[in-house]
């Protein structure tokens, strides 16, 4: 150490490990401690948050008469020195000062001598920790959002343009139902819908600043919370001091929606791999978002739509991670939370990852409604339509309905050909009652035409569903 201010005060860097709390310690940690016990690896990460929080935190403390106007300034100069030097890239952290809060204040001490040693009054790494993490998910939480309404803004336009493209409706993966598939769309756009609702959520109920709960009990010093929490943007400060630094819900369930949301990407990654395959033939991906095999020169791999499927188990591996590492953990923190971090940044990065490969993958996929149309021909999928006809035309229940279809279809299957494409005597031998009339419900067409119930497939709803999904998802000026 060349600055005398940083001999003075602990804390600077040279002092051996642990300078900051190792007022007691003689010797310093093992080497194999020092490794388990540093979070400075990952918690980087949370550089802008952490130097915002000091910065708040440096403020009030001068506001409050706690440290010097002239501290305070020093303080704010050399957090921004530190900023610009993580933001360059030219910080050099160190492994030895555990964690994000010990390098940034070592280094301000190094800056700046004893002012920067008294930032730490009336606050603690664990109020620290909880409220840079809380900012950062917030952050998270507000890029999900953006990156999804891209996804749904995409499969929007999609479902606009193939409004009235029919394609087979599975359940059991059997033929079920014609749908259209800009029906089948914009049930994923419900379902991103949904994932933004719960990240809207999530970050509602986060919004209460951990700040001045210190370590665990508050403090003895006149601290204003209200400051500090307005600040950095939160709506009121943490009601309670135990409760501020032993609460992770906010990551737990940014961990829980973001579980959600992979799998919603999973299943919709799921039915691109279905499409494109030569078996289905729905779907054909651009060059930018297949790949080729090394091997087999006619392949095109929906890599990215199977790296998605794939990548939903580190989502869902991340939320059980975090799940057990807090629920036997007495009040208040313990050093297990420090286990919260790597969890919630893979998720955001996997998951943002994952929504920008499935928004350019379906931006440029092009779909086959003729393949479509022929395989939603298949398979009898009128059959209900031929029900309900008897149900509507002759007034029979439903159940008998149901029966004398049976009989149709099977008749249909012995002479191989589709229901619309048996004669109406043939009909007849199985129901008497049929009349030719029988003929306008039958086809892939009528059928979806005819399901306008609301919420339902036919072209017409689906128009009118993706212009109000437009208004209730695109709006800029919507709610969160
Ligand atoms: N690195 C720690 C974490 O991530 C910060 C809080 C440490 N607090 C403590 N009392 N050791 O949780």
């Amino acid at each position: 150490m060349t600055d005398e201010s940083s001999k003075k005060w602990p804390g600077s860097s040279g002092m051996g490990s642990s300078a900051i709390w190792g007022g007691r310690f003689s010797g310093g940690p093992s080497e194999i401690m020092e490794e388990i016990n540093a979070s400075i690896g990952f918690d980087k990460e949370l550089y802008a948050q952490d130097i915002a929080g000091s910065k708040a935190h440096c403020a009030m403390l001068a506001r409050q008469g706690i440290i010097t106007k002239e501290d305070a300034e020093a303080i704010l100069q050399g957090l921004g020195t530190i900023l610009k030097e993580m933001e360059s890239g030219k910080f050099a952290f160190k492994r030895e000062l555990e964690d994000i809060h010990m390098n940034v204040e070592s280094r301000l001490v190094e800056l700046v001598g004893e002012a920067g040693a008294r930032l730490h009054t009336a606050r603690s790494r664990n109020d620290q920790v909880a409220t840079d993490l809380k900012m950062w998910t917030r952050q998270a939480l507000d890029g999900l959002d953006q990156g999804l309404r891209g996804l749904q803004e995409v499969l929007i336009e999609k479902a606009e343009a193939h409004a009235g493209d029919v394609m087979p409706g599975f359940t059991h993966l059997q033929t079920a139902q014609p749908v259209t598939l800009g029906h089948h769309l914009l049930a994923y756009v419900e379902m991103f819908g949904r994932d933004r609702g719960r990240a809207a959520d999530c970050g509602r109920r986060l919004n209460e600043c951990p700040l001045g709960a210190a370590a665990l009990a508050g403090t003895s010093f006149d601290i204003d919370r209200d400051m500090t929490a307005a600040a950095l943007g939160f709506d009121r400060p943490c009601a309670n001091s135990l409760d501020a630094v032993s609460d992770r819900d906010f990551a737990m369930e940014f961990l829980s929606l973001g579980a959600v949301l992979a799998v919603h990407l999973s299943r919709l990654a799921e039915e691109i791999v279905l499409w494109s395959s030569d078996q289905f033939g729905f779907i054909r991906l651009s060059d930018a978002y297949s790949t080729g095999s090394s091997i087999m020169p006619q392949k095109r791999n929906p890599d990215a739509a199977e790296l998605i499927r794939a990548k939903t188990g580190r989502v869902i591996g991340g939320l059980n991670a975090l799940l057990i590492a807090l629920k036997g953990l007495p009040l208040a923190y313990g050093k297990d939370m420090q286990e919260d971090k790597e969890p919630v940044f893979d998720a955001n990065q996997t998951l943002a990852l994952s929504i920008a490969a499935m928004t350019g993958m379906m931006r440029d996929a092009e779909f086959a409604p003729g393949p479509m149309r022929a395989a939603a021909a298949k398979g009898r999928a009128c059959a209900t339509d031929l029900a309900d006809w008897l149900v509507k035309t002759l007034a029979m229940p439903f159940r008998q309905a149901h029966h004398a279809v049976g009989r149709i279809v099977k008749l249909a299957e012995e002479k191989d050909v589709d229901l619309e494409d048996l004669s109406l005597k043939d009909m007849q031998t199985a129901e008497p009652a049929i009349t030719k009339d029988v003929f306008n419900v039958l086809g892939v067409d009528n059928s979806v035409n005819s399901r306008v119930s609301f919420g339902g497939t036919a072209p017409e709803n689906v128009r009118q569903a993706a212009a109000q999904a437009r208004k209730r998802f695109l709006d800029p000026a919507r709610k969160r």
